[in-house]
């Protein structure tokens, strides 16, 4: 059962899944043919033609559909209804593969069945979610034997500052892990369509790399890699400069400061 951070959090979706539909490039590049995936995942990742992938927290399924592009048989998993109709949507209109299902990751023992080759999760879903031991538990259960998990997400480091402040960086927010999840007014433009602000509130959930890391080893996984990189997939800082590759980075700290990421673990070992 969803707890009241939570449940403020699906309407918080539920408003910006539509939005995202109209604003997303990576819609744009599905509907031209192409794939939204970055070329780090795909390289990390490897070969997925044929492999059975279950992406959690899909959103309006863009990246799952990417996946289906490249061959994998994907299941698509978001707790918004809005979001998983979206993802239906664009399914129905670019003509692939793919089965979505609107549960949140911690029903998933109960809403789904079977075991996957493969458990894929990225660019922003950790602090969403308010306990991370269930949730690499529900990701070792869901792999096979062999079966690899693979994330890439902004670093927690980045968490730290001030995401509004220009110049400088400047820490105001908490490194470690708080019980309480952070309460987001939301009085600024949403990070994909900045001319529309969200009505909803949101929370969310702080967690430190030892905890990824540690949730991820308890469950039973090995790590094969932990990369980090100083750029990342958004704009969240005022002073980042987006190249033409897609990626932003942030001129005053390229080399000095990780922006993502990536890491892949295997169930059992190799
Ligand atoms: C930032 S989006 C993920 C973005 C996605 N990687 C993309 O590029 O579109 C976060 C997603 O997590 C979903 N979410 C948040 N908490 C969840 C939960 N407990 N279970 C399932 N989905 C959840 C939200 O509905 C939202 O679609």
């Amino acid at each position: 059962m969803l707890n009241q951070a939570e449940l403020c959090n699906q309407k918080f979706w539920d408003e910006i899944a539509t939005v995202h539909l109209k604003s997303y490039q990576s819609v744009k590049t599905l509907q031209d043919g192409g794939i939204a995936l970055r070329e780090i995942e795909l390289m990390e990742l490897g070969e997925v033609t044929g492999k059975t992938l279950l992406h959690l927290q899909c959103h309006i399924g863009t990246d799952s559909l990417s996946w289906a592009r490249q061959g994998a048989i994907v299941t698509g998993i978001d707790f918004s209804a809005q979001s998983i109709a979206c993802a239906n949507q664009l399914k129905q209109e670019l003509q692939l593969p793919a089965t979505f299902l609107q549960s949140s990751v911690y029903d998933l023992r109960t809403t789904l069945q079977g075991q996957f080759d493969v458990v894929y999760t990225s660019k922003g879903v950790l602090c969403w979610l308010k306990d991370l031991d269930e949730w690499a538990a529900i990701i070792a259960h869901f792999l096979k034997p062999q079966g690899v998990f693979y994330l890439m997400e902004s670093h927690p480091i980045c968490n730290i500052f001030d995401d509004l402040k220009k110049g400088d960086l400047s820490i105001i927010y908490p490194y470690f892990h708080t019980a309480d999840p952070i309460f987001w007014e939301n009085n600024a433009p949403d990070y994909d369509d900045k001319t529309y602000f969200p009505k909803n509130p949101s929370f969310e959930w702080v967690w430190s790399i030892s905890d990824i890391l540690n949730a991820l080893l308890k469950a039973g996984l090995s790590l094969e890699f932990f990369n980090e990189y100083d750029k990342l997939f958004w704009k969240r800082f005022p002073d980042m400069v987006e190249n033409d590759d897609g990626w932003c980075h942030l001129p005053q700290y390229v080399g000095k400061l990780p922006l993502i990421f990536t890491l892949r673990a295997r169930k059992g070992f190799k």
